[in-house]
């Protein structure tokens, strides 16, 4: 049965409670970013990506276009998962064209150069941004903060950079298996300290990413995936109780179960491989699912995007369901795919 939301309620945070809505709220993964030149404009000003994150001025804006352009349901905040390793004391820097460079953390010892604990002070930028944004944004749309997954963040913290399979982490995680599980212990921590204060400068719910879930075989997925996560939501939620979050763990595949059985969130990302319909036997009729569009298909555009829309609004009906991608949004998708999502999403 389709319950109508509350006037007043954020349909974004409607879903999170459970509700099912004739029209999804909608907001998309990366939604914010260089497929919008209005983004190239201001990013193009910024010395480098991370004095970009922690200028609220400049991420407060780019927080916003996305939704001035659109009318997405949700903004999500400017900044990068990043930024905790940073907190913690190890450097991060953006190579042009490259992705992220880190000192590596590639031995136990090398733990002992991070901090003991996160230093929320060196992320006052983030939390000014969430104050400029959260009165800028319209009544009905919800505002995302998010923070990676210690699994994620462990996995560019070991190698110093993204590399395929997360091979070095794997490894450390194998030969040193209780330093792993310290820093994994520290992320958590960091995390949960994150996001509290995330929610005290102004965001409605927080997403937390765990993008490189899928790389580790199902002995280790149980301890550095949906223990950190379930520890994580718990420490959220015990201290703001009903404070809504959304976990995305990317490659979950059948382990998508054991997450939604076991880390208590209120929505759960779901990515481009997995069947949505499989996925809402497995988290009940209560929980909201979100995704999971092929990034591909809203590049490619046309009959394929219209087909693709009109399947996942199918396979998702009946529960309640944010639309979004299966991740992020391509750099180099047409603005009119967008457009053309948003019309046949809200028929107009
Ligand atoms: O719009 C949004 O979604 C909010 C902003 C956001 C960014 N990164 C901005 C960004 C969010 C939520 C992230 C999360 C993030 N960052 C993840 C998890 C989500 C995912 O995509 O799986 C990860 C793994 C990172 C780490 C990261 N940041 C990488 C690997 C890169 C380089 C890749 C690239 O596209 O160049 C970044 C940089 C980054 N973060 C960019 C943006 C818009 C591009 C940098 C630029 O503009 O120069």
């Amino acid at each position: 049965m389709i319950q109508l939301a509350q006037q007043s309620e954020k349909p974004l945070l409607a879903a999170l409670r459970g509700r099912t809505q004739a029209t999804p709220p909608v907001w998309f993964m990366r939604q914010a970013g260089r497929y919008l030149q209005e983004y190239r404009a201001l990013r193009a000003k910024a010395a480098s990506f991370i004095d970009f994150c922690y200028d609220p001025a400049a991420a407060a804006e780019v927080t916003l276009q996305p939704i001035r352009r659109f009318g997405f349901d949700a903004a999500i905040l400017f900044s990068d998962i990043l930024v905790i390793p940073d907190a913690l004391g190890q450097s991060v820097s953006f190579e042009t064209g490259e992705g992220p460079r880190l000192d590596p953390i590639d031995a136990p010892e090398a733990l002992a150069r991070l901090k003991p604990a996160v230093d929320l002070e060196r992320l006052a930028p983030v939390f000014e941004t969430i104050d400029r944004v959260k009165g800028a944004l319209p009544a009905r749309t919800a505002f995302i903060g998010f923070c990676g997954a210690p699994w994620t963040l462990a996995s560019y913290m070991i190698a110093g950079q993204g590399v395929h399979e997360q091979t070095p982490a794997r490894l450390f995680a194998y030969r040193h298996r209780e330093a792993f599980a310290r820093l994994i212990d520290l992320l958590v921590d960091s995390s949960v300290a994150y996001l509290l204060r995330q929610f005290d400068a102004g965001v409605d719910v927080v997403q937390i990413f765990d993008s490189w879930a899928g790389s580790l075989p199902p002995s280790e997925f149980e301890s550095w995936v949906v223990s950190p996560l379930r520890r994580i939501v718990a420490g959220v939620k015990a201290a703001r109780p009903g404070a809504p979050v959304i976990v995305f763990v990317r490659g979950a595949g059948t382990h998508l179960a054991a997450v939604a059985a076991r880390v208590g969130a209120d929505g759960y990302g779901l990515d481009t491989a997995a069947d949505p319909r499989w996925a809402r036997k497995v988290v009940g009729a209560g929980t909201a699912l979100q995704g999971n569009l092929d990034p591909l298909a809203l590049l490619a555009g046309g009959e394929a995007l219209d087909r693709e829309v009109a399947a996942a609004l199918r396979a998702f009906a009946g529960g309640p369901h944010i639309f979004n991608l299966g991740h992020g949004v391509p750099q180099q998708t047409p603005i009119a795919h967008v457009e053309r999502v948003l019309e046949i999403l809200r028929g107009k």
